[in-house]
């Protein structure tokens, strides 16, 4: 057999599908598994190598999925084994290999260890999978430290008053995902069991959630002051003792053991992990979780929260290129997930322009007005300028079809707990989760459920969040007739990056051909990205520019010629 010159994963191009919300084949308003194969000709349309799945495991959904309350089943309102199955197969029969997400720092507290671990004494097996501790005070009603949650509120639980068993728990996001203790061994023999159960199903890799709080510092000690000015959800990321600590990275040494060792058993298999961990600006942490015994990858979230603009852009694209030419490791970029504002709401705010705003604080949750095509234009000319970068590329179902943020949801549909953890004052996540339109139809929820033939119910459910009047103008039928939509860019992006990006060296450089402008060579393909909304002229005497052409301009419609890059446009020039 031919060693290929890459491991597939290292320039893959992967779909996140998020299955709540991506097609509904059972007319009950949530997305299943028998939906996601009934539409794997988009994704090939879309020449995906890899689906990601977000958590399909049985769950009360109260973090819809990052609750894990099985990690050897499927969810019921998802489907079965069976129905995963035949997904798996069907997605290998159009070379679209699966991702699934596993969730190692918590799970659910309706998880049966959980359960065990409340009817057990203090100080017994079961509770020492978790981080159960007595509370402080004289009658222990105090929290052991004063740790906060990430979604907001404290990080601890008491069980009850009872002064003889009234010990807290640890739940680094929410009170129903507490959090395991990797240094107990039915903890450790768990995860070995969980991936060789889906990778005996033909799961070809994980992406890994929250490696950032997995690991802490055995005296849970309290965490330091803050400046008062930070935001309640931002508390828990600079707390240093459980953090990006030390003793995560032994669990992920673990898991990369029990990874390799599957593989050297399957040598036909090329399994993959990469790491969910904001390390913006911070390459040290990238080198240290992509070393050789840990992740083959850490997401690349520097361009997602970048500002449009110049200097930041060039920012966002140095560590991680940096880090490629010392190290080898190669970026998973990604400019939309579940957890982030949609690219086009993002980049249409009134300050996504300020080099200031590239926290996800500001970009993530800005409330800046918002001009829709605007940030469509600039979202097609960040999307062509990550096509052309080397490394994987992560994209988020509905990018293709460049939906916005819903924003203004009724408070009473919004299910993120972060809303209900903030008292609302956090809008939360829903926004982006919306179910995908796939027809101009209202009467299907535009083509997102629908019943099967020998279905039980006689109506469809309404969708599990509501969809926006005019969702069905996104629709992938709406977009299909329309050549100049974000779907058919997303195509052709795909086909020139397997073209012209994909066949280049991976190195890559930022060159200057103008002061307005972002200009990236890899090898024979030159990247220029005009972030201002002023026409830019170019150097095309710079010998990286001489006897090259233009293949795509995100901006067609414009007169510029090759010395003009358009207003917030992406132009590619080849050889
Ligand atoms: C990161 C996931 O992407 C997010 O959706 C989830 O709420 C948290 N981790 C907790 O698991």
């Amino acid at each position: 057999m031919a060693v290929p010159l890459r491991p597939w994963w290292q320039d893959a191009l992967v779909y996140q599908v998020y299955l709540r919300s991506f097609a509904d084949a059972n007319g009950d308003g949530v997305g299943d598994l028998t939906g996601i194969t009934s539409r794997l000709d988009h994704l090939a349309s879309l020449g995906v190598d890899a689906l990601w799945l977000n958590p399909c495991y049985p769950s009360p959904q109260r973090d819809h999925g990052y609750d894990v309350a099985d990690y050897f089943d499927i969810h019921d309102e998802y489907g079965t084994l069976a129905t995963f199955d035949a997904l798996v197969a069907a997605a290998a029969a159009r070379g679209i290999r699966v991702l699934m997400d596993l969730v190692p720092s918590h799970c659910s507290s309706e998880h049966r260890w959980f359960q065990e671990a409340i009817t057990s004494p203090p100080g017994s097996a079961a509770r020492a999978r978790f981080y159960f501790r007595d509370g402080k005070g004289e009658d222990g009603s105090l929290p052991p430290n004063n740790w906060q949650a990430a979604f907001g509120g404290s990080a601890w639980t008491r069980l009850n008053d009872d002064p003889a068993d009234g010990q807290w728990y640890l739940g680094t996001f929410t009170p129903h995902q507490p959090d395991f203790d990797h240094t107990d061994d039915d903890v450790r023999q768990l995860f070995v069991d969980v991936f060789e159960f889906w990778f005996d199903r033909g799961v070809e890799g994980f992406r890994v959630d929250a490696v950032a709080p997995t690991g802490k510092h055995p005296d849970l000690p309290d965490q330091p002051p803050v400046d008062p000015d930070v935001d309640v959800l931002d508390i828990t990321w600079l707390n240093p003792h459980t953090v990006f600590r030390p003793e995560g990275h032994d669990v992920w040494r673990d898991f990369r053991s029990t990874l390799d060792a599957y593989e050297q058993r399957h040598p036909e298999r090329e399994l993959m992990m990469v790491a969910e961990a904001y390390a913006v600006r911070r390459p040290e942490l990238v080198r240290r979780f992509t070393r050789p015994d840990e992740f083959h990858q850490m997401f690349t979230f520097d361009l997602m929260l970048s500002p449009w603009e110049k200097t930041s852009i060039e920012r966002a694209l140095l560590d991680p290129l940096e880090l490629l030419g010392d190290t080898g490791v190669v970026p998973a970029w990604t400019l939309n997930n579940h957890d982030i504002q949609r690219v086009v709401t993002r980049l249409g705010r009134a300050d996504a322009h300020l080099p200031e705003s590239w926290t996800n604080n500001n970009l993530a949750s800005s409330r800046a007005d918002v001009d829709h095509a605007l940030g469509a234009r600039r979202a097609r000319a960040m999307a062509a300028l990550v096509f052309a970068l080397p490394g994987s590329l992560y994209l988020y179902q509905g990018e293709e079809l460049g939906l916005p943020e819903v924003l203004g949801m009724p408070d009473d549909r919004r299910t993120d707990p972060i809303f209900a953890l903030t008292n609302g004052i956090f809008e939360g996540r829903d926004g982006c989760r919306v179910p995908l339109p796939w027809t101009l139809d209202p009467a299907t929820s535009f083509g997102f459920s629908t019943l099967p033939p020998d279905a039980e119910r006689a109506t469809l459910e309404e969708p599990w969040l509501p969809q926006p009047s005019n969702w069905g103008d996104h629709s992938v039928a709406s977009e299909e007739a329309r050549p100049e939509s974000m779907l058919h860019l997303y195509r052709d992006l795909a086909d020139l990056r397997k073209k012209y990006a994909t066949s280049q060296p991976l190195a890559t450089r930022s060159i200057d051909l103008g002061p307005d402008v972002v200009g990236v060579v890899r090898g024979d393909l030159v990247v220029v990205v005009n972030a201002t909304g002023r026409p830019a002229i170019i150097d095309v005497d710079h010998p990286a520019l001489v006897g090259r052409r233009v293949v795509l301009s995100t901006c067609p419609e414009s007169d510029a010629g090759t010395d003009v890059v358009a207003p917030d446009s992406t132009v590619w020039y080849v050889a």
